[in-house]
């Protein structure tokens, strides 16, 4: 057996997460400033890396940042919408302050519009966050003097890029897409030493969730609950998925979806 020489180097861990489990790691999150993407900031902290925390919202950057454990962790808000500066704008962070080993896209829009509501601006503003800034996230680390191997690209997809719901076809279409974007980025970038995996969570109770509940009855509320055997997550089952994926302990794993939903997808 052969084997590709930056899978063989990757250390092999000898424990499960602990808090040195990231030591040494700069890790890219953006949605930093909400949601998943605050949790998991915190968990990553606690388990060593230094976190560069994105978002457009710098005063809510900083209040994550704030939370953080360990020391040398960045606010860097930018707006990911502008999906054509993504690779420069991570050459520069790389060069101003060192190189990344892993980038977790928890930037995310919702979109609930019955079809005859939906219009093409919406979708390609949905399409251009939760697809195309994933892409390009990717394409910058992959440059050189981005990153340093073994690096671990995690994306958020969703149990609605698997099931379809009524109403939410672009959102479902973005999580989708995010999938398969998974697998071929996953083909692509292993001989660089780069694994690239998604989570897709059922439904957690962050600020996004909150807007989705605003446009249900209880009834549709409630039967959502419903179909989560575990009940309705926490971030925090979340982050925990994602570390998993940043980590040692995932060496051998890429190009996979993780389902962390308390059960809704095995009705
Ligand atoms: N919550 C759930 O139940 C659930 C379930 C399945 C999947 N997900 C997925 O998980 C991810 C995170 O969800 P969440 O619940 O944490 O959402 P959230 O609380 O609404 O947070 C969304 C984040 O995206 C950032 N963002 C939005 N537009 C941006 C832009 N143009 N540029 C940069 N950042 C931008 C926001 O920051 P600023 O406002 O500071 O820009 C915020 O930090 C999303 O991809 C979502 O689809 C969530």
């Amino acid at each position: 057996m052969t084997g590709d020489p930056s899978f063989t180097q990757s250390p092999r861990p000898e424990h499960m997460l602990d808090s040195t489990a990231l030591a040494d790691r700069t890790i890219l999150v953006t949605g930093a400033s909400s949601g998943l993407g605050r949790a998991t900031c915190i968990l990553l902290s606690q388990l060593g890396a230094r976190i560069i925390a994105v978002g457009r919202n710098e005063q809510r950057l900083i209040e994550t940042a704030d939370q953080l454990d360990g020391s040398g962790h960045l606010v860097r808000p930018f707006d990911l919408s502008q999906v054509d500066e993504i690779p420069t704008w991570m050459k520069t962070l790389a060069a101003d302050h060192g190189t990344l080993q892993g980038v977790v896209h928890s930037a995310g829009q919702h979109l609930a519009r019955p079809l005859q509501m939906l219009k093409p601006e919406s979708v390609q503003e949905l399409m251009q966050l939760n697809v195309t800034a994933g892409m390009m996230l990717a394409k910058g680390l992959r440059q050189r003097g981005v990153f340093t191997s073994p690096a671990s690209i995690v994306f958020l997809s969703s149990v609605m890029g698997h099931v379809g719901q009524a109403g939410v076809s672009a959102y479902c279409a973005s999580k989708g897409a995010v999938d398969a974007m998974t697998r071929s980025l996953a083909l692509e970038l292993a001989p660089q030493g780069i694994r690239v995996n998604s989570v897709a969570p059922g439904q957690v109770e962050t600020e996004m969730a909150e807007q989705q509940k605003q446009t249900l009855t209880s009834e549709q509320f409630d039967r959502i609950k419903a179909l989560h055997p575990l009940g309705l997550g926490r971030p925090e089952d979340v982050a925990h998925a994602i570390a998993f994926l940043l980590a040692d302990t995932s060496r051998w794993i890429t190009g996979s979806i993780l389902t962390v939903d308390g059960g809704y997808t095995i009705h």
